[in-house]
């Protein structure tokens, strides 16, 4: 499996998204994921299926320093007590002691970013993530936490898919060494319908979704695509053996359009 490398962190370009997993059908999709050879799970304290991850990682039988394990503290959990509180918390329902990748899942104007980003790094400090990182962060924001940060940020988890203009964020992303995680990759299945997409998978012999992945993982962005279907977790993997010419790459880049977000969190449509 290909990495992303950032700061000393090695992030398997693919992995299963479990948002909205929850309990066995959650358990099962994770280690059916890493028997098929997924080496990256996403999941978050909010998601409330951590238990499952857990259960789905020690079914797999894989080492447990094979697999990339990222979880995320959420808003309402950013003051320092209870950052180190849910951290915690997220730990001790996968029942291991330390996460790969550790986020602040989205910003909250209402608590201190100093506050959170020194929770952050103490959690790094403390030995209960290998490395920490932020999701949802603007440009401005990336500037300021990276300023604040006494431990090197290796990620921004933002939604990226071929529907959403994501430039600016990413070149402020990369400027700090930070590698980007495309959450929503096929913008939630919008991907699977799209007829450019089918056109030029249809080429290569792949499906829609398929290309809407190569399209990101070929830019080095890191994909975390969710599925409950087993077969699905197969077809969102097998997007190495084929490449996107740079006419096609082109193309799929135009469409983006400013009505492009697929998660709905009241802000601005990009992280410009
Ligand atoms: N940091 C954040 O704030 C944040 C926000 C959103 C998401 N995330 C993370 O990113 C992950 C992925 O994002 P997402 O779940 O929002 O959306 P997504 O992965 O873009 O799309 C998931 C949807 O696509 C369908 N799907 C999956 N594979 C498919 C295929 N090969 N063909 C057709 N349809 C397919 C799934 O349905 P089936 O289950 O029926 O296959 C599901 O409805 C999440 O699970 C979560 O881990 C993070």
């Amino acid at each position: 499996m290909p990495v992303v490398e950032a700061h000393g962190a090695r992030i398997p370009l693919v992995g299963l998204g479990t948002w909205d997993l929850r309990g066995k059908v959650c358990a099962r999709m994770v280690e059916a994921a890493l028997k098929l050879g997924y080496r990256h799970i996403d999941t978050a304290a909010m998601y409330g299926n951590e238990v499952a991850v857990g259960e789905g990682l020690r079914a797999s039988g894989i080492k447990r320093d094979e697999v990339f394990i990222t979880t995320k503290v959420w808003q309402s959990d950013l003051k320092a007590r209870d950052f180190e509180r849910s951290t915690k918390g997220s730990l001790s329902d996968l029942k291991l002691p330390y996460v790969d990748l550790l986020l602040i899942h989205w910003p909250n104007p209402n608590v201190p970013l100093a506050e959170t980003i020194g929770a952050l790094c103490k959690m790094k400090r403390d030995g209960l993530a290998r490395h920490v990182g932020v999701s949802n962060f603007t440009v401005q924001l990336i500037g300021e936490a990276v300023k604040l940060a006494t431990e090197p940020l290796v990620c921004n988890q933002i939604e990226c898919h071929p529907f959403l203009d994501q430039s600016k964020v990413i070149v402020a992303s990369r400027k700090r060494g930070m590698a980007v995680v495309a959450y929503s990759p096929i913008a939630r299945g919008r991907a699977t319908g799209d007829a450019v997409l089918a056109r030029i998978g249809k080429a290569h012999g792949k499906s829609a979704t398929q290309v809407c992945l190569r399209f990101l993982v070929q830019q080095q962005i890191v994909v975390i695509p969710r599925t409950s279907k087993t077969e699905r977790l197969k077809e969102n993997f097998a997007i190495f053996d084929f490449k996107l010419s740079a006419a096609e790459m082109t193309e799929i880049a135009r469409l983006a359009n400013p009505r492009g977000r697929v998660v709905d969190w009241g802000g601005s449509p990009t992280w410009d």
